[in-house]
């Protein structure tokens, strides 16, 4: 008989555990242990026990998610889910999710979003791709930012470790001007440090940071290490060129990797060769499930001042929404986009349209105008975009 209920403090060990064992990840030592346990809320977590034995987990972590007119809204990060090998596809996962959204409807958290080991699970629990990341590789031997966008001399600097409070800081600025972006608690901050290692190198700008780590590959006196970016945030565009100038500018590199970067960066635009900067993958980034319609796309903003009513699962909701003002109430009237709460996520952000979901067969518009007005009123620009995994 499985038993379903929120871990108490003895829970904690044994739960590190089982996660390690579920996603390969390899055994928390103490020290992961402890910089991870401050990050999470137990309360807010369900684990199922079949004989004493943890097998299956599922839990939220809170944030605040910036929306499309940098207004945010309070967000629920699902997290820790995963079923033991024995006892797959058994309808566990269904149970525990279940659970763990009943736990946020409760808080009045509007929205719960994730980030997917596979993108097969989730669109059935009501998620839709948000925002996606571009993996990228530049060869930083044949790289340049052009010289009229480099940064005057002394705009970035190592941080050496003793920056503190300072990313946070960047990152908190940065993360309210750019829609998908989530709020870092300290605690949180402080575990990203601590997983990116010591020998992780931040360099800052007045507005903004980059972190990443080198990979040496000395090549018998051939030198190409490969960076590999681990966190960036610009709130301006001097602030992204300079740091990019600084990460093209790392001796005895090769190539410049990232896989968080957005789509629609601008950085082809600063290089003296925008091909140099080669994508080599397209992910999916943040999966957004709108619990509260109202609270959800009354608290964002649109493109264009208009009255559209989106049909979602079979509710009518008008969205009055301009650059400045929104509002969202349940009505009868017909609609002019019908889809389900996953496609309702996916538009939540801005990053994907009324009509690219009509296309993917996840909506229905009610004739080529409402399409037209749909797609320019959700759209937003920079698109969304989410850098932190959670
Ligand atoms: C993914 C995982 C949690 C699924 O758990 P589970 O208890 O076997 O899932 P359930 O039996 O409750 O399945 C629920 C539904 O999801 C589907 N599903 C489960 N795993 C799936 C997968 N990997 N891909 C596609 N669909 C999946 C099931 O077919 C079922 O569909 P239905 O109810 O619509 O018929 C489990 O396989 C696991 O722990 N994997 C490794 C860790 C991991 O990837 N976790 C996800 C982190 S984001």
């Amino acid at each position: 008989m499985i038993e379903i209920r929120t871990p108490g403090e003895d829970d904690f060990g044994p739960l590190t555990e089982f996660d390690a064992r579920s996603f390969g990840s390899g055994a928390y030592t103490p020290e992961d242990r402890e910089m991870t346990r401050p990050t999470m809320d137990l309360e807010r977590y369900r684990l199922a026990f079949d004989n004493g034995a943890i097998v299956g987990a599922a839990g939220s972590d809170p944030f605040e998610m910036t929306l499309p007119g940098l207004t945010t809204i309070p967000m629920a990060g699902v997290t820790w889910v995963a079923v033991a090998v024995t006892h797959r596809r058994q309808g566990l996962l269904r149970r525990l999710m279940g659970d763990v959204h009943e736990d946020i409807a409760d808080r009045g958290e509007p929205v719960a979003c994730l980030t997917a080991s596979e993108g097969g699970i989730y669109e059935r629990f009501g998620y839709g791709v948000a925002t996606r990341r571009r993996i990228i590789e530049i060869d930083r031997r044949r790289s340049s930012i052009a010289e009229r966008f480099r940064p005057p001399a002394g705009s970035v600097q190592l941080s050496g470790g003793a920056a503190d409070g300072v990313v946070e800081e960047r990152w908190d600025r940065y993360r309210r001007g750019r829609a998908g972006e989530l709020s870092r608690s300290p605690e949180w901050q402080a575990k990203m440090r601590f997983l990116h290692g010591a020998d992780a190198v931040t360099a800052v700008h007045d507005d903004g940071f980059a972190t990443w780590k080198a990979t040496p590959a000395w090549n018998e006196g051939h030198p190409a290490h490969t960076v590999r970016v681990l966190d960036f945030a610009a709130a301006t565009s001097a602030a992204h060129a300079a740091l990019w100038h600084t990460l093209l500018s790392v001796d005895l590199v090769g190539a410049v990797t990232s896989n968080l970067h957005p789509i629609d960066d601008p950085l082809p635009y600063l290089l003296d060769d925008a091909r140099m900067m080669r994508t080599t993958g397209v992910n999916d980034g943040v999966w957004c499930k709108p619990m509260d319609i109202a609270a959800c796309f009354g608290g964002r903003r649109y493109g264009i001042d208009d009255s559209i009513v989106l049909e979602v699962d079979g509710a009518r909701w008008q969205i009055d929404g301009t650059a400045d003002d929104a509002r969202c109430r349940k009505v009868r009237r017909r609609a002019d986009v019908v889809t389900d709460q996953a496609g309702a996520g996916a538009l939540l952000l801005g990053g994907v349209t009324p009509s690219q979901l009509v296309a993917g067969r996840r909506a229905e518009v009610r004739d080529h105008g409402a399409s037209r007005r749909a797609d320019a009123f959700f759209a937003t620009s920079p698109l969304p975009h989410s850098t932190t995994a959670f």
